[in-house]
């Protein structure tokens, strides 16, 4: 037997107990006649001591100790002088006997402690070290938790697990695909999946009612904190439901997972519409950990001679609580950041709401304080507030307020990581039209129904069609997404032609989905939540990448294994692929 205990077990009934330990060195302090020894594994840290009438063997191998060595010890269990109240093991230690060394360490290129001194890519170069650091472990134990939930509570609501192929034809999910040349039939290539959405959709077919997976996805596109190339959906399907019943059972996740993983007791989610969402946050995914909602002042700002709001379509404010006295340096770094080319806005307007009843405006050489204050009005805007607006096209203008709402939000620190907001996105647009490409897209994708009493609209309006679709959202991170599917074919295949595709093009793509509905496809709909992200927000990080064992980089590296990398001009013949150059 390698261990007794693990490092992190032993507690004060342990003392006078003889143990066995067994783990990684993560600290030597040598203090002259004693040595203390921080051994850690997977459970925890408990100091090792080799006390002054140590024998001489076990002082000598206690001295060849390095940083990461394995080891073995025997000795008794004490009760400690000076406890450390920081660590469950803190009231004793054990002194050690015997010491038996498994391997040995080269010295690790950062230290391997909660707070490490190792730089993002050199962490990520050497994975597995920065895997043992408890920070980073934790996160992948409240994963592995969340994980055991969700499949504890879809199986009491009678999902079931399958398994969908992961080398498949090309999935609609709207990101580019990545693909795998196929050696047995040169020239042809397999997709890897972004989504089992045809798959899960064939499942209800079949009759499997409810089906559930937790699966790697992959998707080809600009990566961001939110997002890798391959990720896990907690992904499901149920047949013979409605819009309401997916979103009750998946509610209903999301509040068992707060429960067991945070204590809390979640309220009802609210739902908001997309076009709600739009309006009051410019955004269709609402940071609701604080309030300040748009307001459309475009009708109230007209006919003053300011070109800029006389030209702009959309004139949009917020209404920052208590920041009347914000300084002109703070002004000019709210305007440097509406400007920055990732924002796009020209330039920035305020309106102080001064401690005297007065207002001070950048454009008072336009408006009169009357005007200024029927501003304030229509915003809601007090003493000691201050109004900020943007003004240009709807499109651009709304996700440039959007941008500023959430760092005034973050400025006033309104969006404490221990606070949950979540909510409903719900009658989303069905299509969205591209200016370049002049034509429709599915917003969500081609399989999603429309509400049926906007089907009439397909033909006459087609952007003024509401989807049976629904995200839900937390703390402004979409967290999942899903929607009633099409299920008759005939409708289908009118969404098609709306779509663009020719009969051929809809056939060759999605042909098997089409056939497979011309027997029996009951009325389904479903769901998928980002896995990653889910963990992310319950262990609140700013990124996905700690929740993932082996994330990618920016760049969609492996910096540890290197790849994606060449591959030999052997291999490359093999798969009837010509090389690049
Ligand atoms: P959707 O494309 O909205 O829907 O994806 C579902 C959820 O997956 C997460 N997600 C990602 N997480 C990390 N990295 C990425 N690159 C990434 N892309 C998406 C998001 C998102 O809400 N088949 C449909 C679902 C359905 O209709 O049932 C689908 O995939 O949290």
């Amino acid at each position: 037997m390698y261990r007794t205990h693990t490092c992190g077990q032993l507690r004060l009934e342990n003392v006078n107990k003889n143990v066995c330990l067994a783990g990684w060195v993560q600290k030597v302090r040598n203090l002259g006649a004693m040595t203390f020894i921080d051994l850690r594994d997977r459970y925890g840290i408990t100091q090792l001591v080799v006390a002054e009438n140590a024998t001489e063997t076990v002082k000598k191998s206690a001295a060849t100790l390095g940083r990461e060595f394995v080891v073995q010890v025997y000795g008794k269990v004490v009760e400690r002088a000076s406890k450390n109240t920081k660590i469950p093991t803190g009231d004793v230690e054990v002194l050690i006997e015997k010491i038996t060394l498994l391997n040995r360490s080269d010295v690790p290129p950062f230290t391997i402690e909660d707070e490490s001194d190792g730089g993002d890519e050199l962490r990520m170069k050497y994975r597995y070290l920065d895997l043992r650091r408890k920070v980073v472990r934790q996160n992948l134990e409240l994963r592995h938790r969340m994980g055991h939930l969700v499949r504890n509570y879809l199986d009491t609501q009678g999902f079931m697990d399958v398994e969908t192929p992961v080398l498949i034809k090309g999935t609609p999910e709207g990101a580019r695909d990545f693909i795998v040349p196929s050696r047995m039939n040169q020239g042809q290539f397999y997709a890897l999946p972004q989504s089992p959405q045809l798959f899960k959709q064939l499942l209800m077919v079949a009759g499997f009612d409810r089906y559930y997976q937790l699966v790697k996805c992959f998707r080809d596109e600009d990566l961001r904190a939110d997002r890798q190339p391959e990720f896990t959906q907690i992904d499901c399907e149920m047949s013979f439901v409605e819009q309401e019943d997916v979103l009750g059972i998946f509610e209903g996740m999301m509040k068992h997972l707060f429960k067991e993983l945070c204590h809390l007791e979640m309220t009802d989610f609210p739902r908001m519409t997309w076009h709600e969402a739009m309006e009051l946050y410019g955004c269709d995914k609402p940071d609701l950990r604080f309030d300040m909602k748009f307001t459309d002042l475009t009708s109230f700002v007209k006919g003053h001679d300011f070109p800029v709001f006389e030209e702009a379509e959309y004139v949009g404010a917020i209404c920052a609580t208590g920041c009347a006295e914000y300084t002109r340096k703070q002004l000019d770094e709210l305007t440097e950041f509406v400007k920055r080319s990732q924002i796009g806005a020209k330039g920035l307007i305020y309106v102080r709401y001064n401690a005297d009843g007065s207002l001070k405006s950048s454009v008072d050489k336009f408006y009169e304080e009357a005007c200024l204050k029927k501003w304030a009005e229509v915003c809601g805007a007090k003493v000691g507030d201050l109004m900020l607006l943007l003004a240009g096209g709807r499109s651009k203008t709304l996700p440039q307020l959007s941008a500023l709402r959430l760092e005034m939000g973050e400025r006033l620190g309104l969006r404490s990581k221990d606070v949950f907001k979540a909510l409903w996105i719900v009658d989303f647009p069905l299509l969205e039209w591209d200016e370049e490409t002049q034509r429709f897209y599915a917003m969500h994708h081609p399989f999603t129904a429309p509400k049926t009493e906007d089907i009439a609209l397909l033909e006459t309006n087609p952007s003024g069609v509401r989807a049976n679709a629904y995200d839900m959202v937390i703390n402004g991170v979409e967290v999942g997404g899903g929607s009633i599917r099409i299920h008759d074919s005939e409708l289908q295949s009118k969404m098609f032609t709306c779509l663009g595709f020719t009969k051929e093009e809809a056939e060759y793509k999605f042909g098997f989905l089409l056939n497979a509905f011309k027997y029996g496809a009951p009325p389904h709909g479903g769901i998928a939540f980002g896995f990653d992200r889910l963990v992310s927000l319950f262990a609140k990080l700013d990124s996905i990448r700690d929740t993932i064992a082996f994330p990618k980089n920016n760049s969609g590296r492996d910096v540890m294994n290197d790849a994606p990398s060449l591959v030999d001009e052997v291999q490359l013949k093999e798969l009837g692929i010509k090389t690049m150059c």
